[in-house]
């Protein structure tokens, strides 16, 4: 028997009605914020994702060659195929723009709960506005959306300046495996590297950066930064909204195109999967052949979302099953018509089996059952069944759409 690939998850109609539900919850908080949503290719040139995705991204792209020998990749992630897009179809479009997603991306990770190869993620995208205040709308927004789901989590708040200073005397590339080693918290092994590029005291500065807490301390530990204004005036702006956030001075984020803020939200009740959230500010248009624009954005990990929320009720919709002899057909046809245009989730059967059948299958799937036969199909009447209750009773179909509605249509 053939399986879905490794990684992958297959749903059936009562997890996408839930996972519908809490997507249909975020896209409202995006529509009232004024984040309108775009849609990019499921694959895009690979050059898109390793200009400065970073190493760890680019390990777990999912490449191919297409039959005009071009080098694709699955999409590890949104952002950059958003702004390749800006640069293609919006460049002059007034700004600031503001976009979300609803997607699906592919990495080749080692899966486990929350870790999946195909994973979805809303994300927005703030693009044009180099302002304290646009940066505190991305992370307001991003927390409103998770509100919104009714996941606990904790916001933790960053500004990679702070980091870069104390490793400023270093060459890139050092930097980067530092704050990788920083990101994980593997502070043996940033020890060994700092020995290693004769730089032993830094890491007490960095353990220290990472356990600041304080924006004023965080500045005593890594020295002056002169984006620590701005990033005062976006913790006042949250402050004023009422978000519950901690400061976090050793936020690295796995990819490589933040500037400056940086955020990262975690889930309470999850354990190694348990980063809900990621985003921050950015500079990559430049890089794709556009103006260098200012941006920011988040990606919320929607199915750690839902693993998160567990097994969620779904909203459960009265199920009307029509039964009906074959002279009763046409106007079981017009009836279940009926009752769909009033919003009532309607089957009619299709099996052509005989009544007692049709009726002990309502009985196992439906609330009510409408009969028609010869009887009922002559006299424009039918027999409805409340199969709670047992209660039965003649009547005509306004009466009929009216009993069932009052048990509650969407
Ligand atoms: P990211 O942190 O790589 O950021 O991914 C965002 C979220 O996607 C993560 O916090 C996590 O919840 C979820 N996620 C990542 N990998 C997996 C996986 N294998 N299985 C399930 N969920 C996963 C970005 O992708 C950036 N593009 C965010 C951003 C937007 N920054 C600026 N704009």
């Amino acid at each position: 028997m053939l399986q879905k690939p490794r990684g992958t998850r297959d749903f059936l109609p009562d997890e996408m009605e839930a996972r519908r539900a809490v997507e249909w919850r975020m896209r409202e908080v995006a529509r009232t914020w004024g984040y309108r949503e775009v849609c990019t290719p499921d694959f895009e040139d690979l050059e898109l994702f390793t200009t400065r995705s970073g190493e760890g991204i680019i390990e777990e792209m999912y490449v191919f060659e297409d039959k005009g020998g071009r080098k694709l990749a699955l999409r590890p992630e949104i952002t950059a195929a958003v702004i390749r897009m800006y640069i293609n179809e919006a460049k002059v479009a007034p700004k600031p723009l503001r976009w979300c997603y609803f997607a699906d991306c592919f990495r080749y990770e080692r899966p486990q709960k929350g870790r999946y190869r195909q994973f979805w993620q809303f994300g927005g995208e703030l693009i044009g506005a180099d302002t304290a205040i646009a940066d505190a709308e991305v992370i307001i927004l991003a927390s409103t959306l998770l509100d919104a789901t009714g996941v606990t989590y904790d916001l933790k708040i960053g500004h990679l300046s702070f980091m870069k200073n104390l490793l400023r005397d270093l060459d890139p590339l050092s930097r980067k495996k530092i704050m990788a080693l920083l990101d994980k918290k593997d502070y043996d092994g940033l020890k060994t590297i700092l020995c290693t590029m004769e730089k032993p005291d830094l890491a007490d500065s960095l353990i220290s950066l990472v356990a600041c807490r304080d924006l004023s301390h965080a500045s005593a530990i890594a020295g002056t930064v002169p984006q620590k204004e701005r990033f005062g005036e976006t913790l006042k702006a949250l402050d004023a909204y009422g978000v519950q956030y901690s400061l976090n001075f050793g936020i690295a984020r796995g990819l490589d195109y933040y500037t400056g803020m940086v955020f990262e939200g975690f889930a309470q009740n999850l354990g190694a999967e348990n980063q809900i959230l990621g985003g921050g500010t950015y500079r990559l248009a430049h890089l794709f052949g556009g103006d260098d624009v200012a941006s920011c954005g988040f990606a919320i990990g929607f199915d750690r979302v839902m693993v998160s929320l567990g097994a969620i009720p779904a909203k459960k919709d009265i199920i009307v099953a029509v039964a009906c002899t074959g002279e009763g057909r046409r106007y079981a046809l017009e009836v279940s018509r009926a009752f769909r245009e009033a919003g009532i989730r309607t089957e009619m059967d299709i099996m052509e089996r005989g009544l007692g059948a049709q009726l002990a299958h309502a009985s196992k799937s439906a609330d009510f059952v409408v009969i028609i036969g010869q009887r009922e199909a002559e006299s424009e009447c039918l027999s409805l069944k409340n199969l709670k209750t047992g209660e039965q009773k003649t009547v005509d179909l306004p009466a009929a759409l009216t009993e069932v509605c009052s048990f509650g249509a969407r």
